[in-house]
């Protein structure tokens, strides 16, 4: 039952929502998550998150999670920060991301939600071009 409520949860949320434990596996996908990396599902489950991102944090990304785990000191967690991710195809979405927390089962998970800002900064360019 509550696999079926998260399935629903992630099929319908308007924002791209990755689930990782602390391995940065990732262990739930959204669909709107699925539409903005242009994966099917079965594609990221299972993977390690650093495939959603560019150089030179796609290398470093699980020593980020490993150096949080190692001394509580949120550096994303609590706030947002602008990131570049990468999609399938390779091109490169900015977007905005908030990461939450959560223990589930003992397990330690993290909740990323990623807001696309392609569309705002294209208009923000746009708009510096017409000063
Ligand atoms: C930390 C980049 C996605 C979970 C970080 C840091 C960077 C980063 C740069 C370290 C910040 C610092 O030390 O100053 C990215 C990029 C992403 C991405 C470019 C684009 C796809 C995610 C997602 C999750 C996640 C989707 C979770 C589902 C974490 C965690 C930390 C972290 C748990 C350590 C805690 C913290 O620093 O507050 N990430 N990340 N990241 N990231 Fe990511």
């Amino acid at each position: 039952k509550r696999e079926a409520q998260l399935n629903s949860i992630l099929a319908t949320v308007p924002d791209a929502m990755v689930v990782i434990d602390a391995e940065g596996t990732m262990l739930s996908f959204s669909h709107a998550a699925l539409r903005m990396f242009g994966y099917e599902e079965a594609e990221v489950l299972g993977r390690n998150v650093s495939m959603l991102m560019p150089s030179p944090d796609r290398e470093a990304h699980d020593d980020y999670i490993a150096r949080y785990l190692q001394t509580g000191e949120a550096r994303i967690i609590g706030s947002t920060r602008r990131v570049m991710g990468r999609r399938k195809d390779g091109t490169l979405v900015p977007h905005e991301l908030a990461i939450g927390e959560a223990t589930g089962g003992g397990e330690r998970v993290f909740t990323g939600f990623m807001r696309d800002l392609t569309d705002q900064e294209t208009t923000a360019a746009r708009l510096k071009e017409l000063q």
